[in-house]
């Protein structure tokens, strides 16, 4: 059968995919573009070490242009992930882009009409900390039924980054690690709460801790702390999601679910001890008396036997493998891999948790997208942190602190210099 072909625009995180796409059954790698050409040489070194040609673009143009493209992976930058991805499906290639989906209302209600525009072609999100073996047991439970429903609900993403700041940001003031709001890099703490329990945001309340001083002399302008955002699920469930760069180490990726029937969570203490059962499960059985069913520790299987190597314990194998597989129309894929609305549903919460903080913390409601007559009201709504797609909406990441002393050029100068020499923040 013919194979998919495939081409990645952004060669730093999206060397994973690359890496995916490589000896991959049902795809070829056939292009990649960046526009920073040291990394286009590694690629080619890849692609040498591996026998294939590849052809290599540093223009998004030429990129597009090039005819013998099915699918288009983008691992660009974050905030501009939906306005590349409508000019690919405009063009007629499946699209999968990184996190996050949308960097605004606009955006999001963009993106949602381009995917209803082009209904043959697929839109995925890859959300890989939804494909954990532990993220995916833990939906396996919840649509089983064994939990009940979903009472409370918490997602954990702490990751200090301070570390490795130099060498994800190259110094540049306007790269959007250090622009943009706290709370908006909520989807792998949130994400895999509406995977796992298939339901929608309906409210959230944003939080912030006090700003980091050691991300500020980074560079990061709102020195992205612990953000919170507090959303209500349809059916009345709360969830608590919390990401940022507070000190732990090794950082935390943390799921706890409480239903009716019993409750499922990932063990925090794993990370220190690979031996480690992963998952603690309570399920109260039909017919058990309350307090009474079954305690369970163990480490579950991955749903398929795939590449347990891949990147964040084997879960970067499932975002390429439910992507290739939805566009060759397998069920099962389109069922795993996350559509355009549960895409969205995970990642305005941590836009409109920004307005809620820059608001004095007041709930807001999320809107469902689904609904045609919803979205006027969010069609340009570009408010955001983002100066790439703000416009005249922008609202500075630091806001809520009453506006912070502006960061220096030399701050920037010396964190240029320290990923010119490959050192650590
Ligand atoms: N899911 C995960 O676990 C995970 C991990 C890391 C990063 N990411 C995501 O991956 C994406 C990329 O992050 P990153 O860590 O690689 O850092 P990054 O955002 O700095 O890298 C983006 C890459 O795209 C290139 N690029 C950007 N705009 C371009 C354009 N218009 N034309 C050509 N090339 C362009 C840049 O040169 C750079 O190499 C982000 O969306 C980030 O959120 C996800």
């Amino acid at each position: 059968m013919k194979k998919i072909r495939v081409g990645v625009m952004g060669a730093a995180r999206g060397m994973a995919m690359i890496d995916q796409l490589i000896n991959n059954n049902d795809a070829e790698l056939v292009a990649v573009c960046d526009f920073y050409r040291p990394i286009l040489d590694s690629v080619k070194a890849r692609a040498d070490q591996n026998g294939i040609s590849v052809k290599l673009f540093d223009s998004f143009d030429d990129f597009l242009a090039y005819p013998d493209m099915d699918a288009v992976v983008l691992a660009n930058y974050a905030d501009q992930h939906a306005p590349y991805a409508i000019r690919c499906m405009d063009r007629g290639l499946h699209v999968m882009t990184e996190v996050l989906t949308c960097a605004n209302m606009k955006q999001a209600v963009d993106l949602i009409e381009c995917c209803e525009r082009h209904p043959d072609l697929v839109y995925n999100y890859a959300e890989n900390y939804c494909f954990f073996n532990t993220t995916q047991e833990m939906r396996r439970l919840y649509q089983s039924g064994v939990l009940g429903e979903i009472v409370h609900a918490e997602g954990e993403y702490i990751h200090d980054c301070s570390s490795i700041w130099p060498q994800i940001t190259y110094g540049q003031r306007e790269h959007w690690r250090n622009q943009t709001a706290s709370t908006f890099y909520c989807t792998h703490s949130l994400g895999p709460i509406i995977h796992v329990t298939g339901l929608r945001p309906i409210q959230v309340i944003g939080t912030q801790s006090i700003s980091l001083p050691y991300m500020r002399e980074l560079g990061n302008v709102a020195g992205w702390s612990s953000a919170m955002e507090i959303v209500t699920l349809e059916n009345g469930a709360v969830v608590k999601s919390i990401h940022g760069c507070i000190k732990r180490e090794p950082g935390s990726i943390n799921y706890e679910f409480y239903g009716t029937k019993g409750m499922v969570e990932t063990n925090r203490l794993s990370c220190l001890d690979e031996k480690a059962p992963t998952l603690f499960s309570y399920i109260e059985g039909e017919g058990c008396p309350n307090c009474r069913g079954e305690r369970k520790t163990y480490s579950p299987e991955f749903k398929l036997e795939g590449d347990v190597n891949a990147g964040h314990g084997g879960s970067d194998y499932y975002t390429v493998y439910w992507f290739i597989r939805s566009i060759l129309g397998d069920e099962e894929a389109k069922k795993e891999a996350i559509g355009v609305y549960e895409a969205v549903d995970m990642c305005i919460p941590g836009i409109l948790a920004f307005k809620s903080i820059n608001n004095g913390n007041c709930p807001i409601k999320v809107p469902d997208l689904r609904n045609k007559e919803e979205r006027d009201a969010y069609r340009n709504d570009t408010y955001c942190a983002s100066k790439y797609c703000a416009g005249d909406q922008y609202h500075s990441p630091d806001e809520a602190y009453g506006g912070l002393p502006p960061i220096p050029d030399e701050v920037y100068d010396a964190v240029r210099v320290k990923w010119e020499k490959g050192e650590q923040g």
